[in-house]
């Protein structure tokens, strides 16, 4: 061996060591015992009043980081539909800014009603990008409730009555916020499902139902997806209030999930020092505590108080310990600590660009659901009709400032009217008449239930929306609910599930005064249907659809877009078959609400009492028609346990490209327990062109036959045989197919 032979020997061997040993320092047990060696050392150099600082709020949205060593203040910000606007220090009020308006995302029961995992991914991806161009850390985002009534004020801002796709869609919104190095901050945990007494009332429900409707999504933000933050709900769970709860906290989601992320507080959902201080909660926020008129953060939960049961030995300094280094964690995994702090100057160019709004216009346009559409009324022929009356206030309401925390300075809302114009331009005359208005009432939440303000109505706008609609050769209705109080807003739920402002009435009489009358409803929860309905071709359902809402409903009206939307809760005839209603627990006695019903939320509960509801969960129609074909059910071993994979056929058989989401549902032919009638357990979207086929694959993993079983305390499955159900909607089963669980 010559020397030169030697050297490069040498030299592999050089770079294969180093290559070792980064690679070692890559893996995920080095990076987390460096990280926690970050975490120790800054600790140590910590004061006690250092360490408290940071554990409560010092402006309305923020709190204190630790200059000196390089820890930013924490900056959070709502929520789930974009990033809201600055406010002041001390209270609520926007700061006006100029350059801090954002993309006003379609709302999240929008978004759950496009059932497209990649549209939550962009969707978190645009809400991350805008939350960092603003320099936060935190957004307060997802709300991942499940509905359980209907009449809940935030059924809006939530996905869907069903566990499976609301952490189906939780998922990939949490990635894509966090991809771009903001934290995901998941709420409210757990069982906030009413806004009456919410601040109070004990939600009791067994463990079988939390388990299997309550937390899968929760379950699926953290252990799937990762997500930094989680914020626990208003409400008691067991007389114990959630930020407090040692069971749903320190056992659950410290415990049994292993959560290390930041447990950061609703705004004023802390209520006492010591209980909470011992409870894995971090961060206090929001608390009401004030001195002359202004918060008095100093004074808040764990401030002074906390400083003072640590100093006189109440509280151990290990619990102060344990909360910093979780903050700590999670600036470090943000890269916050230490560098510079983030420029926002001139974030306003990183706000709604063009490739955001695509996005928000994407989002709106694939939720919108198709109703009803007799005789193939839609789409409009833009050379059809030459005039237009326009009915209704939604048409004309721009939304993205109201509703509650989510509410979002947008840079733009295009209205459905503006929608319109933008789509039909001159050629076509529209006429706008209101025909009712919101009275934007401020209602006392406990009374509100009570209210009969939304039956009032106003003649005189109604004639005037019947002249309009008479002088038309086609109306279209844009009515639906709002962000007013009392409506679709937070800190309120809805009276009853009645269209406001006899809304019903006047259009069966603007329908009297022009039958060519197609209705959009816009709304961000169920509605009963009037008689008009009955007697309607066309009805188009959307929620809250932000910054692009009126060119995509044009779009859909006029065929741009092929309507592919589908219910994600179901919608009742009456608010009386709603089953939380039917139990009798809504809105409990004021102290307690018992969840009688158990599992049988939403559809679990119409398909397994055989009750018809007006539409079922998963509805939705299209231009086209699809045929299902050809299903294939196999079981396949995955390493470690059986599973199934499905497969079936989909094709379009209109005459134009369309897209279609698919359901899988799974029914237990047999159990030794009471199970729903069937599950949602998988879902594909396929764009597919006329006459075009595509085979649909997708695996049906152990945990989508499970039940919890409360007595061993673990999931469980029983060997026998199941039924899969593959349908168009949760009703419209097109494939059934039987497997068998053998063990
Ligand atoms: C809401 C939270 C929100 C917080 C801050 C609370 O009222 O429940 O969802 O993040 O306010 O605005």
């Amino acid at each position: 061996m010559n020397r030169r032979t030697l050297t490069s020997i040498v030299a592999v061997a050089m770079v294969a060591v180093v290559a070792l040993t980064t690679a070692g320092c890559n893996s995920a047990e080095c990076k987390k015992a460096s990280e926690n060696r970050k975490i120790e050392r800054l600790l140590s150099k910590m004061t006690l009043e250092e360490k408290i600082g940071m554990l409560h709020a010092n402006r309305m949205f923020s709190s204190t980081g630790v200059a000196r060593l390089g820890i930013p203040d924490v900056w959070y910000a709502d929520g789930p539909h974009g990033v809201r606007y600055e406010s002041v220090d001390n209270g609520w009020t926007s700061l006006n800014w100029e350059n801090d308006a954002c993309t006003n995302m379609p709302a999240l029961s929008a978004l759950a009603a496009t059932w497209n995992r990649e549209l939550a991914l962009q969707c978190g991806e645009v809400i991350g990008a805008e939350s960092k161009a603003r320099g936060k850390h935190v957004q307060l985002a997802p709300g991942v409730n499940i509905t359980r009534s209907v009449l809940n004020g935030r059924t809006w801002e939530y996905f869907s009555e069903d566990p499976y796709i609301t952490a189906e869609l939780a998922v990939p919104y949490i990635q894509g916020v966090q991809s771009k190095g903001v934290a995901a901050c998941v709420k409210h945990f757990a069982l906030n499902s009413q806004a009456i007494d919410q601040y109070w009332i004990s939600s009791q429900t067994d463990e079988r139902s939390l388990r299997e409707i309550y937390l899968p999504a929760f379950d699926a933000a953290i252990n799937r997806a990762g997500a930094m933050a989680l914020m626990p709900a208003y409400n008691k769970i067991d007389g114990l209030w959630c930020s407090e709860n040692k069971y749903m906290i320190d056992t659950l989601l410290r415990g049994e999930w292993g959560f290390d992320g930041v447990v950061v507080s609703d705004w004023n959902g802390i209520h006492n020092t010591v209980s909470t201080a011992t409870t894995g909660t971090d961060v206090e926020m929001g608390t009401a505590i004030k001195e002359n008129g202004l918060y008095a953060f100093h004074n808040y939960y764990f401030s002074n108080p906390l400083l003072e049961k640590v100093k006189d030995g109440t509280v151990s300094e290990e619990y102060v310990d344990a909360k910093v280094r979780n903050i700590l964690r999670m600036l470090l995994r943000l890269d916050a600590i230490g560098g510079k702090p983030y420029d926002t100057l001139g974030m306003g160019a990183k706000l709604a660009t063009p490739q955001h709004t695509a996005v928000a216009r994407k989002i709106a346009e694939e939720s919108i659901v198709l109703l009803k559409n007799d005789n193939n009324v839609l789409p409009l022929n833009p050379q059809q009709y030459k005039k237009v009356a326009v009915i209704g206030v939604n048409a004309n309401t721009k939304f993205s400032l109201g509703g509650g925390s989510p509410k979002v300075k947008a840079k733009y809302e295009v209205t459905v009217l503006e929608g319109l114009r933008n789509r039909l331009g001159d050629d076509v005359e529209i006429n706008f008449a209101p025909g009712y208005k919101l009275l934007n009432r401020q209602f006392v939440p406990a009374k509100h239930h009570f209210t009969n303000e939304f039956d009032r109505d106003f003649p005189e706008l109604a004639a005037e929306a019947v002249e309009v609609a008479k002088e038309a050769e086609l109306v279209i209705f844009v009515g639906g609910l709002s962000h007013e109080h009392g409506m679709d807003c937070e800190g309120y739920d809805r009276p009853n599930m009645k269209l406001p402002y006899r809304q019903d009435e006047l259009i069966a009489k603007v329908k009297k005064a022009n039958p060519n009358t197609v209705v959009v409803l816009m709304a961000g929860s169920p509605v009963e249907m009037g008689e008009w309905y009955d007697t309607t071709d066309a009805v188009l359902q959307c929620s809250f659809l932000g910054t692009e809402g009126g060119n995509a409903l044009a779009r859909v009206l006029y065929g741009d877009v092929n309507p592919s939307g589908k219910l994600a809760n179901t919608w009742s005839v009456r608010l009386e078959d709603m089953p939380d209603i039917k139990f009798g627990e809504y809105p409990g006695n004021g102290k307690e609400v018992h969840f009688n019903e158990g599992l049988l939320v939403g559809y679990r509960y119409f398909d397994t009492y055989d009750v018809k509801p007006m539409f079922e969960f998963g509805y939705g129609l299209s231009y086209t028609t699809f045929a299902y074909s050809d299903l294939e059910i196999a079981p396949v071993w995955n390493g470690s346990e059986e599973e199934f994979e499905v497969a079936f056929t989909i094709t379009n058989t209109g005459d134009r490209e369309g897209s279609e989401a698919a359901q899988i549902y799974v029914h237990q032919n047999e159990s030794s327990v009471m199970r729903p009638e069937k599950e949602l357990k998988g879902f594909e979207k396929v764009t597919l062109a006329a006459g075009e086929s595509k085979r649909v694959q997708t695996t049906l993993s152990r945990r989508a036959l499970q039940w919890w079983n409360a007595e061993k305390d673990c999931w469980i499955d029983e060997a026998g045989k199941f039924t899969l159900l593959v349908g168009a909607s949760s009703r419209d089963i097109r494939l059934t197919g039987e497997f068998e669980l053998v063990k």
